[in-house]
């Protein structure tokens, strides 16, 4: 029986992560925590919630023997705009709190470990178009210094103690569910709410700044997928994924076909440099020979069903 513990359970990510595990391994397996005490109802009566602030240790290793996990989901973090503005922090939360988890993986034989890189492993020096899996390694914030360094870490534990460690590059995540935050790609999920309750967006990325994004039932797909991978048959514990790579004025024109009224100016700001860092494109061909890979959503068929997702969740008001 597999017992779960997810970090960062209320953020962008782990608030459609817990309710996935959960469907899969049964709502009393998967421990939703994060450090806030308000957590939604889905995920703290669906199943166990505790608050965890991950840099508490004995709080941590408490929680893991209370429910006696062998699996962990970490996604706690700080995302590449608040790293710039917090660096230290970023450090120190990124990373020691993976630290905690590899040792705790050690301590405990867990069975595996998820944890979430992402395009910002990449910097200036690295091939824009078509990213190779293998290629350098120089990002240019602290929050991409914290995903190389945990890249290695995951791979230091895996050869060294045999932890079974999982880690895939994540491009901008869009989703509908729970509003992301201090992120870079997070326009791309920001103008549908602006689109949607006000009919406007300023965009703070220039409108031929093109990045590699995913839909979040591509991402929970993916995540699953990745997860439930022969060890045999994985030759990398890092993988390069993706779904669609589109610039910020092609989402707009995507937009528009639903809501012709909707306009967009442009005000780049110290986002558009993290922008520009990062590749337009990757290559996921790792990922798609060794655990089959495959994505559903497009721009098309993500713009339709984010639209459709909002309107309907009546979360906020539709002006049209
Ligand atoms: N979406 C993240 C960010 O923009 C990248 O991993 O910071």
């Amino acid at each position: 029986m597999t017992k779960i513990l997810v970090t960062g359970s209320l953020g962008q990510i782990g608030s459609e992560l817990v309710p996935t595990l959960r469907k899969k391994y049964g709502n009393e397996n998967v421990i939703a925590t994060d450090i806030r005490p308000n957590a939604p109802t889905f995920i703290c009566e669906e199943g166990p919630y505790e608050i965890l602030d991950v840099l508490n240790n004995s709080r941590f290793e408490e929680l893991i023997k209370e429910y006696e996990i062998d699996t962990v989901f970490h996604l706690a973090g700080l995302l590449s705009a608040t790293g710039e503005r917090f660096p230290q922090k970023a450090w120190d939360l990124n990373i020691n709190s993976l630290l905690s988890v590899l040792e705790f993986g050690r301590k405990y034989q867990f069975k595996r470990i998820f944890w979430p890189s992402s395009i910002a492993a990449f910097g200036p020096t690295t091939p824009k178009d078509n990213t190779p899996n293998e290629t350098i390694l120089q990002p240019n914030t602290m929050y991409g210094v914290t995903k190389v360094t945990g890249e290695l870490l995951l791979e230091y534990y895996w050869q060294k103690f045999g932890l079974d460690t999982r880690c895939m590059r994540l491009p901008g995540i869009i989703s509908s569910e729970t509003p992301c935050g201090g992120g870079t790609t997070d326009y791309a999920v920001e103008i549908f709410y602006e689109a949607i309750e006000h009919n406007h967006y300023t965009c703070f990325v220039k409108p031929e700044t093109k990045l590699p994004m995913m839909y979040m039932p591509d991402l929970l797909k993916s995540i699953t997928m990745l997860m439930d991978a022969d060890v045999a048959k994985l030759e990398h514990h890092v993988f390069n994924i993706t779904a669609m790579s589109f610039t910020a004025e092609e989402l707009v024109q995507e937009i528009q076909k639903h809501r012709p009224n909707f306009t967009v100016e442009y005000k780049p700001d110290f986002r558009q440099t993290i922008a520009d860092s990062w590749p337009r494109s990757i290559d996921d061909s790792s990922a798609r020979k060794e655990w089959g890979w495959k994505h559903d959503f497009g721009l098309t068929e993500m713009t339709k069903d984010m639209l459709e997702k909002l309107i309907n969740s009546k979360k906020i008001f539709d002006q049209n």
